[in-house]
Formats: C-alpha cells, structure tokens, sequence
C-alpha cells in the first residue's frame, strides 16, 4: 500500500522578474519516504526545496500540508508550524558560531516553547551521543570539524521532532569520510520512519534514496521510485539508480 501523502504540491510556479524558474510543478511528497531530488546546476533544485519547505513563498500554486495549504499561512503562523514540522540541513551548516554546540541544538527546542529547558537540554544530549558528539557537547562550533558540524546540524533539525526534514546539498562540503557518516545519520533517521526531502549532484547521497525526482528547465523531468536503501545490495541498486540518472541525461 502507498504512504499517504504528507505534502502536496499543486501547480507551483516561481517567478523572479520575467525569469520563470519553476513552472506549474505538481508532486507529492509520501510520508516516511526518503527523496531526493537532482539535476542539473540552475534546474531549480533548491529553489523547489525552499518553496515546498516554506522558507519561500511561491509566485502561484498551492503547497498542502495534510490537507491545509501552507502559502495561504500568516508569518506568524508560519514560524510556529516550521519550529515545530520541520527541519533544516543546509551544505554550509548554518549553525551559530558564537554558541555551544548544545546551545546551537538547543535553541529551536526553546523557541517552540513546547517542552521545559530540562527536558529540551536532555534530548539535545541523546541526539549528540547518538551522534557520535558527546565528547564535543561543551565545544565551540568553531573548534569542529565539517562533519561534525553536519552532524551538529542534523541534532538541531531532528530537536522538535518534526515530521519533515529538507536537506539542500549536506554533504556538498565534507569529504567522503564524514560525508559516508551524515548519510547514515540520515538513513537511520528515515529508517525510524522521519520523512526526508534531499537535493543532491552527489551519486553516494543519491543512492540513499527510495524516490529520485529529476528536475530540468523548472519541471519535474522524471519520477521513480526504488527499493529501500539496504546496504548488502549496494552495488544492484548502484547501477539501477546510475542507468535511471543516465536516462534522464545526468
Ligand atoms: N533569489 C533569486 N533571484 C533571482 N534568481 C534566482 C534567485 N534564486 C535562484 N535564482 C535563479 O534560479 C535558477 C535556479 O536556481 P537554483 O538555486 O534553484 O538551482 P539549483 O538546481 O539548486 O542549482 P545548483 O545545483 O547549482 O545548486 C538559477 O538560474 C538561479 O540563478
Ligand atoms: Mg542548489
């Protein structure tokens, strides 16, 4: 049987000045999937990943959120639905230098105002030695390395446990070590059935996918869905996924 559909994507097009970047786009996004979402520089990948995780707003179209269609949200309405639905993983971290790395997951724990410090600051200490990061937790961001500022980051996303999580390029930065180590992050979140949405040009990443979608010129260029990521069949799905991205022209 599918997975229901936790966004729904209607008609979105993105417009800057004359420039039509996405044209009348129509996708669901299935709850505990792991997407990903490639093509080519300038397709529009990330401009699609910020409209549907709300952190733009589309020229037109309809982004739905089970059923309530989220360009239609006050700001204010807005920013409490992405603290407590969503989590961001950007490929240059954007985590706050000046902040600890507890305080750095901490902190959207504290703006959702939904939980107390304490047990805010305990989960923040799970996910950092679920991590790998509990000698780091004291730290200065500033003394990590990419990696595990990557996996800082991851920490601070999963923090509300939210429903979604949107990742744009995670492992643009890092080398294949520490790229390797926030892939599997990632899978064993999705694993524990986190939905997650990633753009990636990165094939290793690519290969972490049950869906790929392939954007070109502004439109969804391909669709397909694969088998869930399983480490012993590695290689099968290797050249599965490759002969699919061969097709689409990657
Ligand atoms: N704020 C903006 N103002 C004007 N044009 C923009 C803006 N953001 C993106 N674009 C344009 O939209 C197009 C798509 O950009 P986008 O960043 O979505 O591409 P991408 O597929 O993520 O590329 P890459 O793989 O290089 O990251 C590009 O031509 C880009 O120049
Ligand atoms: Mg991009």
């Amino acid at each position: 049987m599918p997975n229901n559909s936790i966004i729904t994507v209607q008609q979105l097009s993105k417009h800057y000045d004359n420039h039509k970047i996405l044209e009348n786009v129509d996708i669901d996004i299935f709850e505990s999937d792991f997407t990903v979402i490639m093509g080519p520089s300038g397709a529009g990948k990330s401009t699609l990943l910020q409209n549907i995780s709300t952190m733009d707003k589309p020229t037109n179209g309809k982004v739905l959120f089970n059923q309530q269609d989220l360009t239609q949200f006050t700001d204010k309405k807005l920013s409490q639905f992405r603290k407590k639905e969503i989590g961001f993983i950007f490929q240059s971290f954007n985590l706050i230098d000046h902040l600890s790395v507890l305080e750095n997951v901490c902190l959207p724990g504290f703006l959702l105002h939904s939980k107390s410090k304490q047990q805010v600051v305990k989960r923040a200490r799970q996910l950092l030695t679920s991590l790998r990061l509990s000698d780091q937790i004291d730290q200065a961001i500033t003394h990590l390395s990419g990696g595990q500022k990557q996996r800082v980051a991851i920490a601070r996303s999963l923090i509300n446990q939210p429903k979604l999580l949107f990742a744009d390029e995670p492992t643009g930065a890092l080398d294949s070590t520490a790229g390797t180590e926030v892939l599997d992050s990632l899978t064993l979140n999705n694993q524990n059935g986190q939905t997650i949405v990633m753009v990636t040009h990165d094939l290793k990443a690519a290969l972490r996918a049950d869906r790929i979608l392939f954007i070109k010129d502004g439109k969804i260029f391909g669709d397909r869905k694969f088998s869930p990521y399983d480490f012993d069949q590695i290689e099968t799905r290797r050249i599965e996924i490759t002969s699919w991205l061969e097709e689409m022209g990657w």
